[in-house]
């Protein structure tokens, strides 16, 4: 920890003091360097914020002093202020706490888009979440469940299962003690529909060979560090869809869509119809130990840094 001096606005930036902010997977990769994007050291870790305004450029004229904002940016949000794009921040709605806003960024717009322009799920379909315990895969179970799809959680231990289950999963598969595809065979014998994968590694294999003929397997991330190479044979058998998503090409090639789908989640969060499940939080000093918890892949939905609330 240490004290800066306040980052300088510019052009098209506002300044935010941070009430919370959220951790993701990315910053712990972004810290060690291993992700694909990169930031020249030194920086201030952390991509999503939520706070309130207290400056703004003056070309700046979507985003005024005192607004409630939330925002995602590449590094910069574990501090007390960040400077950020007015482009790149989103008014909190009303009536929503800015704890709440900041736990509900990336992983429920991720999970969002992925379900509603990806797998396009519809109500009854069966939906198999991997790494249903983290920010993604949570978010999926819960944006699942509500879109009335018959939610499968798959995690590697029983709170996170538990987590799951309290956010719509009606089936639970502990991966550490049973057999995916068997577990999935028993229950499923004619396939699931749509499979959404944020961990990749050993086990997206088998989820991919559990699809009923025709269904979709989403890759949304590697938390796992290991890319799974599928056979194409099982694709062309299966007559499977393999779709991913990532935001940035999905931002530029389907901007409309993305917005759409962003504005209907801001608004179930508005209605209290979804509430982000915060697995913990630690006070900024501690932020080390929060992004550790993260990177062993321990946390449950999302972990929040507390700095000004
Ligand atoms: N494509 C996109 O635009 C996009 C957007 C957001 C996030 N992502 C990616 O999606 C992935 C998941 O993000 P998240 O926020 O859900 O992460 P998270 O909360 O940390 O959850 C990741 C899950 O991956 C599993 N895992 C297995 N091995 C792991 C390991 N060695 N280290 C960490 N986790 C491990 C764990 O599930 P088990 O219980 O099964 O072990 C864990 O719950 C990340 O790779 C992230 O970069 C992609």
């Amino acid at each position: 920890m240490e004290d800066l001096p306040a980052p300088d606005i510019g052009p098209g930036l506002v300044r935010v003091q941070v009430a919370f902010a959220a951790v993701n997977f990315p910053d712990v990769l972004i810290v060690a360097d291993t992700y694909q994007l990169h930031a020249p050291p030194p920086f201030v870790p952390g991509s999503e914020l939520a706070g309130v305004v207290t400056e703004v450029a003056p070309d700046v004229g979507t985003v005024t002093v005192g607004d409630r904002v939330t925002g995602t940016v590449l590094v910069g949000t574990f501090a007390e202020e960040a400077v950020v794009p007015a482009t790149s921040v989103r008014p909190v709605p009303d009536g929503v706490d800015l704890r709440t806003a900041a736990a509900f960024g990336v992983a429920h717009r991720t999970a969002n888009h992925v379900l509603l322009s990806v797998a396009r799920l519809q109500s009854g379909e069966v939906l198999v979440v991997l790494g249903a315990g983290g920010g993604v895969g949570l978010a999926a179970v819960q944006l699942g469940a509500l879109l009335g799809s018959e939610v499968v959680a798959v995690a590697s231990s029983a709170d996170k299962l538990a987590a799951a289950s309290a956010c719509g999963a009606t089936h639970l598969v502990d991966h550490r003690t049973e057999d995916l595809r068997a577990s999935l065979r028993a229950a499923f014998p004619r396939g699931v529909d749509v499979v959404v994968d944020p961990v990749g590694g050993d086990l997206a294999e088998p989820a991919l060979r559990s699809l009923r003929w025709g269904g979709r397997f989403v890759t949304v991330g590697y938390a796992s560090g290991v890319i799974p190479r599928i056979p194409l044979n099982l694709v062309l058998l299966k007559g499977v869809q393999v779709v991913g998503f990532e935001f940035a090409g999905f931002a530029t090639n389907r901007l409309d869509e993305l917005r759409r789908n962003d504005d209907e989640l801001d608004a179930l969060l508005a209605s209290g119809r979804i509430v982000p499940h915060i697995g913990a939080t630690y006070p900024l000093d501690d932020t080390a130990a929060a992004l550790a918890l993260v990177g062993r892949g321990e946390a449950i939905g999302k972990i929040l840094i507390e700095i000004a609330p």
